[in-house]
């Protein structure tokens, strides 16, 4: 009988669902989530992106009621990516004070004042002719993005968001020196309390396959693998981290998320700023593809992975299951 065996019972504390209420850690919350709305020219449009079910290539007006919509499910947070009228060789209606973002900062300010907080994508895979991140040079006898040269478009792009009502700016090229750049050049002209968030860690990754579709911004040749990090790089990651908040930068971003726990973990503990996780287009199809088919619960695997992501490490989660999720924590 005696020593009692066994000596330790974690079973314990599972016994009865409110006792795991008691002792749970982590918790998932709707204002942890970040919903990406993708708004292009014209009216009334509402067009579904197939890969990505649920989520619409908007334009403003319909970008107004989608928003309207989140809202009442209690999303406050949103981040804009763009599709433009035209594009060129250097992106130019990127920068356009009437550009596709611009017009869209400016419509759901005025519609929601302080309601709704606004980030924005700051990139020009979406807005160039070759779908590269910045502007093309030629090295070595092939075509790169020109680092220094994309640096100071990025921070007219940064300037003309935070004009038109942005409170965050999210640079995602993975140029060097993107964040002192766009520090200086914010605060330059005035805007010294928008933050930003800086895509820091952000991967070559296959999973953004869907996006690619969403944001009609596909690389016309090669890939990202000059500027974008190697899926397979860890130490890397945390020195592109640091170089960011030496930079400035006010939050940090982990991107993809499901398949880098081990980046965001690592990222949260080394510098203990706010961290972002984007749970990306091609890890969300994944999900909606298996549930479509029955192979998969659909609310308990997202919430599952979106739980794990928070217990990685992430303060907030970039996600296009966020209305989703809002609906099924209403319900609870
Ligand atoms: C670049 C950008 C991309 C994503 C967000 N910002 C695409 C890329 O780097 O090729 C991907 C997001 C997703 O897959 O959900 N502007």
């Amino acid at each position: 009988m005696y020593p009692p065996f066994p000596t330790s019972r974690p079973r314990r504390l599972r016994a009865h669902p409110l006792l795991r209420d008691l002792v749970r850690e982590t918790e998932l919350n709707v204002a942890d989530l970040i919903l990406p709305l993708f708004v292009r020219p014209g009216r009334g449009i509402r067009r579904e992106i197939s890969s990505m079910p649920g989520n619409y290539q908007l334009s403003v007006d319909t970008l107004i009621e989608e928003v309207g919509a989140a809202l009442s499910l209690g999303l406050r947070y949103f981040i804009l990516f763009g599709i433009p009228e035209s594009k060129d060789e250097t992106g130019s209606s990127a920068l356009r004070e009437d550009g596709i973002i611009q017009q869209a900062l400016r419509e759901l300010r005025h519609t929601f004042g302080q309601e709704i907080l606004l980030m924005t994508d700051e990139c020009f895979c979406e807005y160039t002719s070759h779908g590269h991140c910045g502007i093309l040079h030629q090295r070595r006898g092939s075509w790169d993005v020109d680092n220094d040269a994309t640096l100071a478009i990025l921070v007219e792009q940064c300037i003309s968001h935070a004009r038109a009502g942005a409170d965050i700016v999210a640079p995602s090229g993975m140029m060097d020196g993107m964040v002192a750049a766009i520090r200086r050049g914010l605060d330059e002209a005035g805007f010294a309390h928008v933050a930003i968030l800086s895509y820091a860690v952000k991967y070559a990754s296959a999973f953004y396959g869907p996006f690619r579709e969403a944001a009609e911004s596909p690389p016309q040749f090669g890939d990202r693998s000059t500027y974008q990090m190697d899926p397979a790089n860890r130490n890397e990651a945390l020195k592109e981290a640091a170089l960011d908040v030496n930079e400035g930068a006010d939050l940090l971003m982990v991107k993809p998320a499901l398949a880098y726990l081990d980046i965001i973990r690592q990222v949260k503990d080394r510098f203990g700023l706010p961290v972002a996780a984007y749970n990306v287009s091609g890890e969300y199809a994944m999900v909606k593809a298996a549930a479509a088919q029955g192979w998969l619960d659909e609310r308990r695997v997202t919430l599952e992975i979106l739980t794990s992501i928070r217990r990685a490490g992430a303060d907030m989660i970039l996600t296009y299951h966020a209305r989703d999720v809002a609906r099924w924590l209403k319900q609870g």
